[in-house]
């Protein structure tokens, strides 16, 4: 991939260590390295990751402080920052990791400039238009990881209530990764069968099945966890694992992740929000368009408003 003849993952380090467990583990790279401020705790991170080389497919683990370390890179996950607190919202986080954000992308752009950026970083829409701004790449080369993560959870959800496997119950949740998600009804099936067109009154106060209240669980998924254990982490780390696999191994899988919608479904800002998309070894290829309501589109125009509310506000 690179020029030096190796692919690299750079990863802005996770909180935890298992966070990483799932890109070590699926011979996505031949180098990962992990980049943080806190240098104790990141070397202790690096150390516990190495002593597990044996056992995962990425036997090259490194970690540093200086970003030279990071130097042709091929993907670039972008994890750090300040994390919300218990009931904080994503938007609350923003200016703290805006600043954040103006460290570390000039640094990330100076070693990797051919990287792809993948941004987790909440309020991740907000902070990937960001991550786009403050690098100056190319659009398809700038991609939050988005609604990925809420459509996973959507998944387990349906698989759960109708005890099928969540690779088999299809859905999509697309818009802002968070609190003004969009579930596109429509498009929910199983063996290409649709269950709008069994019940009609899917996701509807009138549906006795209350699969909206599915939803509300999607959307409260993370506040819960976070109440619980203090922050999330396997679910993120697998679906971000998920997302670097599509890239690095060119599988031109499609998505849920945020990317600049300005013009799609009658969205006027410059905003990110999560459509389905393309990925491959160039990064994001192209976008796939969905026959929406105009109830969903309407959703999708409020969410950019919001977004693009908060975003003029800021100073990159
Ligand atoms: N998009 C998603 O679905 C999703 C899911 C989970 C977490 N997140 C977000 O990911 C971010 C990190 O969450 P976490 O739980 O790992 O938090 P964390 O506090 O455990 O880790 C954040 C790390 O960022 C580091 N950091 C801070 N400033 C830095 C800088 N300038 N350079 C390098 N590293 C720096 C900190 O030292 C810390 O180790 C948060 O914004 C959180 O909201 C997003």
């Amino acid at each position: 991939y690179s020029s030096d003849g190796h692919s690299y993952i750079t990863l802005k380090r996770k909180g935890e260590p298992h966070t990483l467990g799932p890109c070590v583990d699926q011979d996505l790279c031949d180098e990962l390295c992990l980049i943080d401020v806190m240098e104790e705790k990141l070397k202790g991170e690096v150390m516990d990751l190495q002593h597990g080389s044996l056992f995962c497919k990425t036997h090259k683990i490194v970690g540093d402080k200086d970003y030279s370390t990071t130097a042709h890179s091929k993907v670039v996950v972008v994890t750090a920052g300040a994390r919300q607190q218990e009931g904080e919202s994503r938007l609350n986080l923003v200016q703290r990791n805006v600043n954040i954000f103006k460290f570390i992308i000039p640094q990330i752009v100076k070693y990797s400039p051919n990287a792809i950026l993948l941004v987790v970083s909440n309020p991740v829409d907000i902070l990937t238009y960001v991550a786009w701004k403050l690098s100056g790449f190319p659009r398809h080369r700038v991609i939050g990881s988005g609604t990925n993560l809420d459509s996973g959870r959507f998944r387990h959800l349906m698989g759960e209530k109708l005890h099928l496997h969540p690779s088999s119950c299809h859905g999509w949740i697309i818009g802002e990764h968070g609190d003004s998600s969009v579930p596109v009804w429509s498009g929910v099936n199983v063996a290409g069968v649709s269950l709008k067109g069994l019940n009609p009154h899917m996701g509807t106060d009138a549906d006795k099945e209350d699969w909206k209240h599915l939803h509300k669980m999607v959307v409260d998924g993370a506040y819960e966890v976070i109440k619980l254990k203090g922050y999330t982490s396997w679910a993120i780390g697998m679906s971000v694992a998920d997302l670097v696999e599509s890239i690095l191994k060119n599988l031109h899988k499609v998505h849920p992740v945020s990317t600049l919608v300005q013009g799609m479904h009658g969205v006027k800002d410059e905003v990110f929000l999560s459509v389905p998309c393309v990925l491959g070894n160039s990064g994001l290829t192209d976008v796939i368009h969905m026959t929406l309501k105009p109830e969903e589109e309407k959703q999708l125009i409020n969410s950019a408003e919001t977004l693009w509310g908060v975003q003029k506000e800021l100073t990159l």
